[in-house]
C-alpha cells in the first residue's frame, strides 16, 4: 500500500464509519497515520471508536453526527470540515431495503435514494472542489456487485448502487487532469450489519478486513474493485448476458436465499 498521508494529505473523512465497512476503514486510515473525520448518526458509537484510535495510532479524530438522508445535515457535514484539508473521502453510509417495491414504504425508499446516491453527491461536490484546488485527492465510492443488475426485491438498493457505479466512473473521467484519484468499490457480501438485516448470507460472503485492504491497497492505481475471484466472476459474467437474464439470475438468487433464512 502506498503512503496514503503523502499522496493525499493528513485527513480523510469516512461516511458511515459507526459500523461495518465505514468502521474498518476509518480504523486502516487510522493506523496508517491519517486523521480522520468519523460521520453517522450514533454519536457514542463514533466517540468511543474515535477515542480509540486517538489512543491506539496518536492522531486526530474528529466526530460528526449527522443524518445523512437529510440534505440540510449532509450540507452542515461540508461546513463542519471547513477549517480542514480533507484529501480522501469515503462515500460509505448505505442503507437496504428488501422486499417488493410496492409494498415497501414510501418515506424508507425516498431516505434510501437520499442516503446512497444524494449525500455522495453532495459531500463529492463540497471536498471535491477543494481537492481539485489543491491538486491532489482521492474519492471512494461504496457500489456493490448489485450495481451490475437489476435485482427485484432489491429493487431501490441495486438502483442506487447502480448509480453509484457510474457516478464514480464518471467523475474518475472528469478528474483525471487534477491529480484525484477515484475508485468505485463493488464488494459482494460482507460480514456487516447491513446483510444480517438483508436475512441474505451464503458461505461466499467476505470479511470487511479483506474488502478494505483490497480497496487501499489499489486506490491510486483502479478505478474499479470487486473484491475476491467469486465477486469478480459474478460481475463481469454479466457482459456477456443479456440484462433480463442478469435481472433473473441475481433477483432468483436473493429471493430464494432470503427465502431460506426466514425459514431458518
Ligand atoms: N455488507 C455488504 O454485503 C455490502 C456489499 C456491497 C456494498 N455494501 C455497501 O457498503 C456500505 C456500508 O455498508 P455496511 O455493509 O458496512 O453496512 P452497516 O454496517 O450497516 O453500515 C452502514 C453505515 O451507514 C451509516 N448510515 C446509515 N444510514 C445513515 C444515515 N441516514 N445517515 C448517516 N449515516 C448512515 C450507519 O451509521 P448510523 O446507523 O450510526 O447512522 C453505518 O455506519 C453501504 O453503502 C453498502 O451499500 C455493503
Amino acid at each position: 500500500m502506498r503512503n496514503l498521508k503523502e499522496a493525499y494529505g493528513d485527513w480523510a473523512l469516512i461516511t458511515g464509519a459507526s459500523s461495518g465497512i465505514g468502521e474498518v476503514f476509518s480504523r486502516k486510515l487510522a493506523a496508517a497515520g491519517m486523521n480522520v473525520v468519523l460521520v453517522a448518526r450514533r454519536k457514542e458509537r463514533l466517540d468511543k471508536i474515535a477515542k480509540e484510535l486517538i489512543d491506539e495510532h496518536n492522531i486526530h479524530a474528529r466526530v460528526v453526527c449527522a443524518d445523512l438522508s437529510d440534505e440540510n445535515e449532509t450540507k452542515g457535514v461540508v461546513s463542519a470540515v471547513d477549517d480542514l484539508e480533507i484529501g480522501l473521502l469515503v462515500n460509505n453510509a448505505g442503507i437496504l431495503n428488501t422486499g417488493n417495491f410496492l409494498d415497501s414504504n414510501l418515506e424508507d425508499e425516498i431516505r434510501l435514494i437520499d442516503t446512497n446516491c444524494k449525500s455522495y453527491i453532495i459531500l463529492t461536490h463540497g471536498l471535491g472542489n477543494k481537492m481539485k484546488e489543491r491538486n491532489k485527492g482521492a474519492l471512494i465510492f461504496l457500489a456493490s456487485l448489485t450495481a451490475v443488475s437489476a435485482i427485484s426485491r432489491w429493487a431501490n438498493y441495486a438502483a442506487s448502487k447502480g448509480f453509484d457505479l457510474q457516478f464514480a466512473e464518471a467523475i474518475d473521467a472528469e478528474l483525471k487532469d487534477f491529480n484525484i484519484d477515484v475508485m468505485a468499490l463493488c464488494p459482494g457480501l460482507t460480514h456487516t450489519e447491513l446483510v444480517k438485516i438483508s436475512k441474505f448470507n451464503n458461505p461466499m460472503t467476505m470479511d470487511a478486513e479483506v474488502v478494505v485492504d483490497i480497496a487501499l491497497k489499489k486506490l491510486g492505481k483502479t478505478n474499479l474493485v470487486v473484491p475476491g475471484v467469486v465477486n469478480k466472476i459474478n460481475f463481469f459474467s454479466t457482459r456477456l448476458n443479456a440484462r433480463f437474464m442478469n435481472t433473473k439470475i441475481f433477483s432468483a438468487v436473493v429471493k430464494s436465499t432470503q427465502e431460506l433464512e426466514l425459514k431458518k
